[in-house]
């Protein structure tokens, strides 16, 4: 089959590689009808990982059951399913806590509790920016969705950047009536800007430079914050009569950078800390990683960053981290779409085939004014 392979830093190519089959009699192969490229497929491109080269790429997938393994009881071949990042045992510790992204068993990597597919240090799985996938555990992973193909662009939020979002506005404390500043336009900020939206915050403040991602996130009905005119957290002060939010969503991620693209790891957390007001919750949806060779300072090599602690805990904030685990949340954002209350797809900016996924790859990578979200579907031509 063919499928999107990691080179080597900013290379991508299509490819053909074996196709994927039953491993183990819990696994199901599903075949890839839209996968999108993600910011954190990004961290990899740009060389910021330790992924190596010959890996399939793609952790953002949903299809259609193509096979299934002798132990797979619930999920159909034919089943329009939609595939969590997260690979999950569903019987560890963790999974049966509902913390399926910090699965116990599913990741060998010494050190790193929870997988996912085609991601740096998370399993030696393949991921689906290709035409098939295959799924372990499918009887607990995958998410049936109603067949046919309406609500395609949305349902395919759900693998990650939907729950993920909205998993940043559960770890701030988000209640109802909150006023909360999200940090990043990026899918995931808008994804978590949707979702404050949609669990009845009062006011969104969306922070980033691009202009077309603040829009998409004024149309939403957030008041959009452009770091590049002038201090965010001082704009968000003056919007706010100097109150600051009452919560705050990280969806920047450890290659912050200042309107020069000088990066600064702290310089998000440091602004979150100062606009949340006293006692309010910060979320961190945005990766930092515990070693990064290329970034700026000794220190934040090492993953050590020296955000604003001091004035965090005098503060008396609080702050929840790490991936999400989807599986908490895409069966009720799955039914807000069909219901027609939630609707993620409004980010969707590119449709490609797989066959230009490079392209896809490259002006995502750029940040290029209209690339918002990039779509790959692997059956259809471009
Ligand atoms: N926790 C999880 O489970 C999970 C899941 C998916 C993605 N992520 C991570 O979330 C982050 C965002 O993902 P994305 O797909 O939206 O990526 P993205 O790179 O497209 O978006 C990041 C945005 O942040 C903006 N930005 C940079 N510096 C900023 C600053 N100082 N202030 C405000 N905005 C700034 C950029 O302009 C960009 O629009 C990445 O780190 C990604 O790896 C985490
Ligand atoms: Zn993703
Ligand atoms: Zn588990």
């Amino acid at each position: 089959m063919k499928a999107v392979v990691y080179k080597g830093p900013r290379e991508v190519v299509v490819q053909e590689v074996p196709d994927p089959r039953i491993e183990e009699p819990a696994d199901a192969v599903v075949r890839i009808t839209t996968t999108n490229i993600c910011g954190s497929d990004l961290h990899m491109y740009e060389g910021r990982s330790a992924v190596e080269s010959g890996k399939v790429l793609g952790h953002e997938n949903m299809g259609i059951v193509e096979e299934v393994g002798p132990a797979v009881r619930r999920v159909k071949v034919g089943d329009r399913v939609s595939v969590p990042f997260n690979i999950a045992c569903g019987t560890c510790r963790n999974c049966e806590q509902g913390w399926t992204s910090f699965c116990l068993r599913t990741n060998p990597t010494e050190g790193v509790d929870g997988a996912a597919y085609g991601y740096a240090n998370m399993g030696p799985y393949d991921g689906g920016q290709a035409e098939y996938l295959r799924v372990p555990h499918a009887d607990f992973n995958l998410l049936e969705l109603p067949p046919g193909g309406e609500h395609e662009n949305d349902f395919t939020m759900l693998s990650d950047i939907f729950p993920t979002g909205w998993h940043g506005t559960v770890l701030a404390g988000m209640q109802p009536g909150d006023s909360v500043a999200v940090f990043g336009a990026g899918p995931v900020g808008l994804m978590a800007a949707h979702s404050a939206v949609l669990r009845g915050a009062s006011r969104v403040f969306v922070v980033d430079k691009e202009p077309d991602r603040l829009a998409l996130a004024e149309r939403i009905g957030a008041t959009p914050v452009d770091f590049g005119a002038g201090d965010p957290v001082e704009q968000i002060a003056e919007l706010t009569g100097g109150a600051g939010t009452d919560c705050g969503v990280e969806a920047v991620g450890y290659q912050a950078h200042d309107p020069s693209g000088q990066e600064h790891p702290e310089l998000v957390l440091d602004n979150l800390v100062k606009v949340v007001r006293a006692t309010g919750g910060i979320g961190v949806v945005g990766v930092y990683v515990p070693q990064d060779p290329e970034a700026a300072t000794e220190q934040a090599k090492q993953g050590r960053i020296g955000f604003d602690y001091g004035t965090f805990f005098t503060k008396g904030q609080h702050m929840g981290t790490g991936q999400c685990p989807v599986k908490r949340y895409n069966r009720q954002l799955r039914d807000l779409i069909i219901a027609g209350r939630a609707t993620p797809s409004f980010l969707v900016s590119h449709e490609l085939g797989l066959e230009q996924a490079p392209e896809g790859y490259e002006r995502f990578d750029r940040r290029e004014d209209g690339w918002t979200k990039v779509l790959l579907h692997p059956g259809r031509a471009a």
